[in-house]
Order: C-alpha cells, then structure tokens, then sequence
C-alpha cells in the first residue's frame, strides 16, 4: 500500500510539471512511508523522491533496526549528515528544478540543504499537491477514522455518567485525556473544557475554574487510530442553564444540521459554511459565530479540505470533515456542537454518533 503511495504521488507531481520533492517527519512523511519517525528530533531525516519514481531515505541510525525494505541511507551522530544527502541528491540525479518542499520542515535544515553543492532549486510548498491526494481517504483510511470517532462516542457517553458538579476544568481535561489513551493510540489534541463565561473563547485552555451549578460546558477532544484523528464537540449543561444559553442551543443545533444535510458530491466547501452561516444569522447571533463552519480531518486534525467562506474546494465522495458551528456570547458563555463527516456514495455521513440533544446533568 505505501509503494502505491509514492507511485500515485509520483505521477501526480509529474504531472504538476515538479521535479521532485524532500519530506522531512510529517503527517506527509507517514503518508508516504508508513514510518513513525517523530522521536528524530533535531536529527535530519529526509524522504527524497524524484518525479522520475525513485526514492530514498536518509534517517539517523537510530532507526537501524526499525525501517526496513526501504531504500535508506543512515548517518551516525557525529558525521554531517548533508554530506549523506548531497551524495543521495546526486544518486538520484536531483540537481535542480522545480522541488515540493514539506511545510513543516524545519527553518534550519531547509537552510542546510539549499546550501549542499551549486544546485538551483525552484521551492513550492509539498502541501499545495498532495492534498490532492490526502483528501479523498481510502477505504483503510476511512475504517481507522470510523474507529477513532467511536472513542470519542464513548468518552463522551462516560463523561454522562461523572459527577462534574465542582470539578477544575483542567480535572476533567484530564480525566478525558486518559480515558481516550486509554482506549486508542492517543489523543488528537489537548482536550478543550470551557465552563460557563469561559466557553465565549473557542480555543480555552482549561484552567482552575471549577463547574458550577447552572454551567453550560463546551468539551472538545479527540482521539487517534492508525496515526488518523477524531474530533468531537458537545456542549452538556449541569444544572438548569440560563434560558438564553438554552435558545443559542437550539441554534447552534439547527446550524450544525442545515449543514450537514447541505454535504453533496459536487458542492463546494464554502456552500457548507454557508447553511450553518445563514441559519445563524437568521437567529441573530450573525456576530457571535468567529470561525470556520468545520475543517478536514485525517492523519492531521486540521487539513483540507476547509469548510468556510473562502471553501473553493469542490467536495468528493470519501473526503472527511468536520461540521462544527458555535456561538459565543462575551460574559454569558458558549456552545458548539461538532461532528465528522464522510461525503460517501454522495452525500454527508456521520461518523460521530454521540447525543446532540441538549443533556442537562
Ligand atoms: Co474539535
Ligand atoms: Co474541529
């Protein structure tokens, strides 16, 4: 499956016109490996692949005795690694032209490689082509992200059953976060707990505040299988909640369905964003609504395609997002309800199954 990989982002990116490409560890590099090889740290590890269909790897002898059947140069501590990488750039006669670049290389050794020997490289960033492929999962892909958002289903039915009534929002965050390690590979992101006034920020870092009677409380985690991630949101009220909370709810909850009934093959992102948009601006909350409707999720918990304004991008079967609408009132509080998606067979699908009706513990 990861040869097939390579072979598909070769002619991909022969047909793009590149001439090749250098992927540093990355959502990319397991994408096109298969290997787990975050730990190097500060060490290079490189993936070079030529638009021509050869690639090798250049890892730090760590990895010795991990990464095998694979075309692989190693280097010891000690030894200067570009010297290893100019000489595979000239077994694989890249020597200059159009080059994808990972995003997310680090500054100082994308600062190394451009001064290895007198080559004439054109920079692009690697995540403007493959996206094209990482978009559309395949059928492994798809089982893994079923399997991680039934964690997340989970976690949150057991959250149900805990007694949260004056517990810290950094408790809980944490409650959660074991929870979801201890039923996957681990989390998506450091869960969000956001209690009463705190839930008005999307992005809270949980914190002292202890939940309190009358709280709505906004909980946002996830969990990863086979390297893919989940992503859930649900807001639960403890206690009988402030009756304005209850109304931007039910908004909140229509905006999340309009969207998600608004998911066809051949639509564009933006037209997602639009129905959860204009559903809550019609209620009036136009100005309490400060993001995106929902974002691709994948081996990254942010990736294409983006659901907002701006979606150009026109959505496939087997492409995987996030619907997640949210109103945020300063000084009164906040709700966000989110689901993830799979367009299949033409049309949006569920893979997040947890209540979205409004629990009151
Ligand atoms: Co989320
Ligand atoms: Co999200």
């Amino acid at each position: 499956m990861i040869s097939l990989r390579i072979r598909k982002f070769v002619s991909l990116i022969r047909e793009r016109g590149f001439d090749g490409a250098l992927v540093s560890p990355s959502a990319n590099f397991y994408y096109l490996t298969g290997l787990h090889v975050h730990e190097a740290g500060e060490r290079l590890t490189l993936l070079v692949v030529n638009a021509d269909g050869s690639y090798h790897l250049l890892a730090p002898s760590l990895y010795e005795n991990v990464i095998r059947n694979f075309p692989v140069t190693f280097w010891r501590d000690g030894e200067n690694p570009y010297h290893k990488l100019a000489w595979i750039l000239g077994e694989l006669e890249l020597s200059g032209g159009r080059l994808l670049v990972e995003d997310t290389m680090r500054a100082d050794w994308l600062i190394n490689i451009l001064r290895i020997g007198n080559r004439a490289f054109e920079l692009y960033p690697l995540s403007s082509v493959i996206r094209e492929l990482r978009m559309r999962k395949e059928r492994e892909e798809v089982e893994m992200m079923k399997h991680a958002a039934k964690v997340a289903d989970r976690v949150f039915e057991e959250v149900l059953s805990w007694d949260i009534l004056g517990m810290r929002e950094r408790e809980l965050a944490l409650k959660i976060e074991l929870r979801i390690r201890e039923l996957s590979d681990g989390i998506s992101f450091e869960p969000i707990v956001a209690s009463g006034e705190n839930a008005a920020n999307p992005h809270h870092a949980p914190g002292d505040r202890r939940i309190r009677e009358g709280d709505m409380v906004i909980l946002d985690y996830g969990a990863k299988v086979g390297g893919y991630c989940s992503d859930i949101t649900r807001t639960i009220a403890v206690g009988q909640p402030n009756e304005k909370l209850v109304e931007v709810y039910n908004v909140v909850k229509e905006a999340q369905e309009n969207a998600y009934r608004a998911v066809r093959e051949g639509v564009k992102a933006k037209e997602i964003d639009r129905a959860a948009r204009e559903t809550i601006a019609k209620a009036g909350y136009g100005e309490y609504f400060t993001h995106r409707t929902g974002h691709g999720l994948g081996l990254d918990v942010h990736e294409e395609p983006f659901i907002g304004p701006d979606g150009e991008v026109t959505l496939e079967n087997g492409m995987t997002f996030t619907i997640e609408p949210g109103i945020y009132v300063p000084g009164l509080g906040g709700v966000r309800i989110e689901d993830d998606i799979i367009l299949d067979e033409g049309r949006g699908k569920r893979l997040t199954r947890a209540n979205r009706e409004l629990v009151v513990l």
